[in-house]
């Protein structure tokens, strides 16, 4: 399966950070918001990743991410000039995803709960179509809105509707099959010039060929649209880390546990950030899988 990870957008609402930077860059807590969203097509057991961003911030992606290859992953890059929907990640990706299914997640989601890996691999191995992921909100206005039947088929999707017909969100996590270049490729833009992935959703729903999966309520799911949401956010993260001694979305310490790379490699990640906590963490992560400590 391949991965694709949208990172465009403006950002507006979080401005005036925003027009020097790129929102997915900006740190949650301890790491840049992007390695959340990274860390969960890592957790998929994927490690060739598009990653789509804008001509202005690309260098700063290539510059945190590089090839991929010391994470033992292959990233490359393409550039969308200006917001153009998020389906049109499936043009841009086109080339990328060529006849395999695909995970798309948007750049600004942030995932958190238990047995994750589970999920997501059952999800893969079950993919007939597309599956989208829901979490009860209690503003589903604010999103795409789903409904199941009791055998996980979507049957209802409204885009930000004004009477949510259920709390289910739809996340920003999307599978498909190989199918959704073309699905994509006959999409027209939306009234506000947008193709939109709520349109691409639909045309599977309209073959029976969509599945929700619920993210039930020991998930967290973060919103990273305002400050406020930002610096909740940023507590959820520092609470659970402090809590556990272990990191979330420590895109170093998964790629060792996926066995994308080995210990020697994770230490080399690890020593290169020595002089903050995150570095020092993933050099002690590696250390207890074996790599030698520097003397
Ligand atoms: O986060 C989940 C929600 O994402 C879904 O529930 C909605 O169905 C879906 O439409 C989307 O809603 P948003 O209002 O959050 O979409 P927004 O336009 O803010 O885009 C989400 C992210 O994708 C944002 O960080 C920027 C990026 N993006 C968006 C567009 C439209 C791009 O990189 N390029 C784009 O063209």
């Amino acid at each position: 399966m391949k991965g694709v990870i949208l990172a465009g957008g403006t950002g507006s609402r979080l401005g005036p950070v925003t027009q020097a930077t790129s929102k997915q860059l900006l740190q949650v807590y301890d790491k840049p918001m992007i390695y959340y969203p990274f860390s969960v097509l890592q957790l998929a057991g994927i490690h060739d990743i598009l990653l789509i961003t804008t001509p202005a911030d690309r260098p700063a992606y290539e510059r945190l991410f590089g090839d991929g290859s010391a994470l033992g992953m292959t990233i490359s890059y393409a550039e969308q000039d200006r917001p153009r929907g998020i389906a049109d990640a499936f043009r841009l990706g086109a080339a990328h995803i060529g006849d395999e299914p695909v995970a798309l997640i948007l750049g600004d989601n942030i995932f958190h709960g238990p047995r994750f890996p589970t999920i997501l691999a059952d999800a893969i191995k079950n993919l007939d179509g597309c599956t989208l992921f829901g979490y009860p909100v209690a503003d589903p206005e604010r999103y795409g809105v789903g409904e199941a039947d009791e055998t996980g088929r979507l049957v209802s999707l409204e885009e930000k509707p004004a009477r949510p017909r259920s709390n289910r969100a739809i996340t920003g996590l999307y599978l498909y099959d190989s199918e959704v270049v073309s699905i994509a490729a006959r999409q027209r833009p939306s009234a506000r010039g947008e193709l939109e992935i709520t349109d691409v959703n639909r045309a599977y729903l309209d073959r029976g060929r969509a599945t929700l999966v619920d993210l039930g309520r020991g998930y967290a799911w973060l919103d990273t649209g305002t400050p406020d949401a930002m610096a909740e956010a940023a507590k959820y993260v520092q609470i659970i880390e402090n809590r556990q001694g272990v990191r979330i979305a420590c895109i170093e310490e998964i790629a060792l546990r996926m066995g994308f790379i080995d210990a020697a490699a994770c230490h080399r990640l690890g020593a290169a950030m020595s002089g903050s906590d995150y570095g020092r963490y993933v050099m002690q992560i590696a250390e207890a899988a074996g790599a030698p400590a520097l003397a």
